[in-house]
């Protein structure tokens, strides 16, 4: 018999949680039982239409039927240049400062095999998107989970951080606009952390998948912080800007000698995102400030229509400033994963359990804003019939606003 055993390092990686959820949806559907997915954070609405038109333009041009370059091509860098000037304040320098990724999850995942040797430490928020501690791992390096709780606004708090330190510690992930809580993090905490991790000579890697998914102010980048050019790298994506999650395009911005290392990790492993998707992208941040309004409208109508169905079913739950998620808090003595399990049993809605994201994630669930208002509306009205938090244990004034 070939040994065909996966690598000590796949193997590590936590076992595929939503495993017996998916099971129970195929079963439910296979009898005909209606499912209302509200657990995947993938839009439900088109690519617009210009953007298409780009590409398909592009597409016929035999000069991007090759291979890309590892970087990217220079008119997107350049586009992208221009477009993160007028939105940050941040002057970069198309060629050394940005690098084209296959997906902004691509370079989050390869960068710490670009930047971590072997014993090495990365902090990882918990809750957090898996990807961060996945790429540590098979970098061989270890991640360390720092909490991010509701007390604090799902920001970590400093001393939190730096009791996690020690001189194997070289980076730290953040992500704000965050996946799951829908937290932002205001300059003031970035000023703090910019301020820390000089002093500990750590660098910031900072997940801006979301930036352009708010509700109120429109976030910073960590890079306009003063000091933090030097020791930061910014992931940036257009699949939740564009709805282009299946076409994978994303960018890294940030310090020259963090995006080189990547870039040249990446000539390694793939040969460039394709150039048809990286024009068609790059000009859709022309169209930003007509379509990023629009499609914000959109997000709230639905955020809104989501916290007034929790809110009424007296689900205690934060409202999330960006991104697309609702992360609400469960019955009080349920385990998130079999409150999950006991609503799509009784209703067919599908949530997310909290614990998705880590430990720290017990005790809260996460609703993905990625499908019609009246579809948020009917779940909501579906979970009213389970009345789940009308137990005697939870008074309504635990309620957050
Ligand atoms: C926090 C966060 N970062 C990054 C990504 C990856 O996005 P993409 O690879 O499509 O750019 C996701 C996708 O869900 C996400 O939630």
């Amino acid at each position: 018999m070939p040994n065909l055993e996966p690598s000590a390092r796949l193997s590590s990686l936590p076992r595929y949680l939503f495993a017996e959820l998916e099971r129970k949806r195929a079963e439910a559907e296979a009898q005909g039982r209606e499912v209302v997915d509200l657990s995947i954070g993938d839009p439900d609405l088109p690519t617009p239409r210009p953007i298409l038109d780009r590409m398909a333009e592009a597409a016929s041009d035999p000069a991007n039927h090759r291979y890309p370059s590892s970087a990217g091509m220079p008119a997107a860098r350049a586009q992208i240049a221009a477009w993160f000037e007028k939105r940050f304040g941040v002057a970069l320098d198309p060629k050394r400062e940005i690098g084209m990724l296959i997906g902004s999850k691509e370079g989050i995942g390869h960068f710490p095999l670009a930047f971590l040797n072997p014993g090495d430490e990365a902090l990882v928020p918990d809750p957090g998107y898996p990807v961060y501690a996945a790429g540590a791992v098979f970098a061989e390096a270890t991640p360390v989970r720092y909490p991010i709780s509701e007390s604090s606004g799902f920001l970590p708090e400093i001393r939190d951080l730096d009791r996690r330190v020690t001189p194997r510690t070289r980076m730290v992930w953040v992500n704000y606009p965050n996946n799951p809580t829908g937290a932002t993090a205001p300059r003031a905490f970035y000023e703090e952390l910019i301020a820390w991790a000089a002093k500990r000579d750590l660098v910031i890697a900072s997940d801006a998948a979301y930036s352009e998914l708010y509700y109120d102010d429109p976030p910073p980048s960590v890079l306009d912080i003063p000091g933090a050019r030097e020791r930061t790298i910014e992931f940036h994506s257009f699949s939740k800007t564009f709805n282009m999650t299946g076409w994978r395009i994303g960018f890294a911005a940030g310090a020259a000698p963090l995006v080189d290392s990547l870039v040249r990790f990446k000539a390694n492993v793939d040969s460039g995102a394709p150039q048809a998707t990286q024009i068609a992208a790059a000009w859709g941040l022309s169209a930003l400030p007509a379509h990023g309004p629009a499609l914000r409208g959109v997000y709230r109508e639905r955020r809104d229509a989501a916290l007034d169905g929790l809110r009424r079913l007296h689900c205690p739950v934060p409202t999330p400033g960006g991104a697309f998620f609702v992360w609400g808090r469960i019955p009080e003595g349920e385990r998130s994963m079999d409150f999950v399990t006991r609503v799509f049993e009784a209703t067919g809605v599908l949530l997310t359990p909290g614990t998705g994201f880590g430990d720290q994630g017990e005790g809260y669930f996460r609703v993905a804003l990625t499908a019609p208002v009246e579809v948020i509306r009917r779940a909501l009205q579906k979970l009213e019939a389970l009345t789940p938090w009308r137990s005697p244990n939870v008074s309504p004034s635990a309620a957050i606003r």
